[in-house]
């Protein structure tokens, strides 16, 4: 066979290569999925660095949880170069960063610290305090975290030092806060919603299946998604129907975005979403 007989068998090659690595449909657009990290135990709470790249996450025990003698067994965790690093010295529960100021808190069964240069957690505040979440919006100094047994929300001012509680938002597994400081989350496996800034009435989302929410992340472009147990869903502040993304054929446990790219954890994996590669 000569070039002119094999190009269109190549370019036939390239574009099944093509159709086959960019299957993965993410708001109408083409994306690869590769498995960044193959893990015992289940990533949660995915938080990225876009400092320094890093993707923080919690790993919990899954022996453990299905044990209910046992107190659930969970480690921070940096994703770094490929390889996990394991937060020592404290029982780290969530990750938050401060892009801003470039800080990353970690809650703890024993309150709030910050890691350090060499990644060991430093104790900040909130002493005796289990937090189970934290979340740090891109503006302003306020650190949202979520405090056991009852998972009700408090705003910590970091400039101020100030603890305040966040009314008219019960509880919640997980949350996040937009750019104008709507409060979305999820409370008592329940449906999800919404805490527009300045009213006192949450309100829900409908179309979500009840017990189905996962995870809630913000991409750079300051769109909320949430992550349900069949895919991701665009959140929005003026609709009460979120807007599907992607269908996703497995259970995800944690979200979170790299300007086009993001990363969604299953049980014992973290998968990268990229459109790099894929032409429209
Ligand atoms: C598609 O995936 C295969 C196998 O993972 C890889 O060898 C090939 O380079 C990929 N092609 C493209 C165009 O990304
Ligand atoms: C980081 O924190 C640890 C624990 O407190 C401390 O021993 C270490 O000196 C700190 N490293 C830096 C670079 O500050």
């Amino acid at each position: 066979m000569n070039i002119y007989t094999m190009l269109p068998i190549l370019l036939l090659m390239l574009s099944t290569a093509l159709a086959d690595n960019c299957s993965y449909i993410y708001d109408g657009m083409q994306y690869t999925r590769t498995s960044i990290l193959t893990i015992k135990g289940l990533p949660t709470n995915l938080v990225f660095n876009p400092n320094n790249k890093d993707l923080h996450f919690t790993l919990i025990d899954l022996e453990s949880l299905q044990n209910d003698d046992v107190q659930t067994k969970m480690d921070q965790y940096i994703l770094r170069n490929g390889e996990p690093i394991k937060i020592d010295d404290v029982n780290g529960q969530a990750a938050a960063v401060d892009v801003k100021n470039d800080r990353v808190y970690i809650g703890t069964d024993d309150g709030l610290t910050l890691l350090n240069k060499t990644d060991k957690a430093n104790f900040v505040s909130l002493k005796d305090e289990d937090i189970v979440q934290v979340f740090k919006p891109n503006h302003g100094d306020d650190l949202y975290v979520v405090v056991f047994p009852n998972n009700e929300v408090f705003k910590i001012n970091l400039k101020k030092n100030e603890k305040r509680r966040v009314q008219y938002v019960p509880c919640a597994f997980i949350i996040a806060v937009d750019a104008d400081d709507n409060i979305f989350y999820e409370c008592d496996s329940k449906y999800v919603k919404v805490l527009l800034k300045g009213f006192h009435e949450p309100i829900e989302f409908v179309g979500i299946a009840k017990n189905a929410a996962r995870a809630i992340a913000i991409e750079d472009n300051h769109r909320v998604v949430l992550a349900a147990n069949d895919g991701l869903y665009h959140l929005k502040s003026d609709n009460l129907i979120p807007k599907k993304l992607m269908n996703l054929d497995f259970v995800p446990a944690g979200i979170a975005f790299d300007d086009d790219d993001f990363f969604v954890s299953t049980n014992g994996i973290v998968y990268k979403y990229s459109n790099d590669e894929c032409e429209e």
